[in-house]
């Protein structure tokens, strides 16, 4: 169908598929009222950078039991951070992560930026970590890609530029895609989507809730995309 179906059917489909995650506020439980602590979107989201979701969970919950907000977390002790980090690996997120728990509570009275631009000026928070906590946290229509939504969206409109080069166009879709209502669950939405359907090889087409909206599916290329770049 034409553009705005494609978020609306998607969310449809999330009101019925969501996966239950730790740090997630449910479709459900969001249409009640309830809201996303932005602390535990901004350190799931730095965790989920590098890490499975399954490698994650349980360093989550260990973390949020230590550290309930973002003002504990910043009185403690870096080496204590440190040590709850281990196993999970590039080290420099656990850095960053309590450098920016500092400036959080000391510099903004413990309360997370809700803009794009206001995120990206903390350590340790790029262009996807400042979409996604915006989207998440704070339903900001900010435009969230990373390598599952890549590839959700090079098929959904069959994007012929190869990799890297590609990113462009994506990232402009998805700009466009985004609705205004329900932002966060949307971003989600793709996150699952890919995770689960739209997967790099053999993707479950025939249960996709976009199936009849994707050009790359229509064709039967649907394996095609994310074209690669040229040898
Ligand atoms: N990967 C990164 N962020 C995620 C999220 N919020 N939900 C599921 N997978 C993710």
């Amino acid at each position: 169908g034409s553009p705005p179906s494609i978020p609306t059917d998607l969310l449809a489909w999330y009101d019925r598929h969501a996966r239950s995650l730790p740090w997630r506020v449910g479709p459900k439980e969001r249409a009640r009222g309830i809201r996303p602590d932005p602390y535990r979107v901004w350190l799931s989201e730095i965790m989920l950078q590098q890490t499975t979701v399954a490698a994650v969970k349980p360093y989550f919950d260990r973390f949020t039991a230590l550290w309930p907000d973002v003002t504990a977390l910043a009185a403690s002790p870096r080496d204590d951070v440190m040590k709850a980090w281990a196993g999970l690996g590039y080290y420099s997120r656990a850095r960053n992560l309590h450098a920016c728990a500092g400036i959080v509570a000391r510099d903004h009275g413990g309360r997370f930026p809700t803009t794009v631009d206001g995120l990206k000026a903390l350590p340790g928070i790029g262009d996807y970590t400042a979409a996604a906590i915006a989207a998440i946290a704070h339903d900001e229509p900010a435009p969230v890609v990373d390598g599952n939504i890549e590839r959700v969206i090079a098929r959904l409109f069959a994007i012929e530029t190869p990799m890297p080069q590609g990113k462009k166009d994506i990232r402009a879709r998805q700009a466009d895609l985004t609705p205004r209502q329900r932002a966060g669950d949307y971003a989600q939405a793709m996150m699952d989507l890919g995770a689960a359907i739209c997967t790099p090889k053999r993707p479950a087409c025939v249960l996709c809730p976009l199936t009849s909206e994707c050009v790359a599916r229509a064709r039967g290329e649907q394996e095609r995309f994310p074209v690669k770049p040229p040898k």
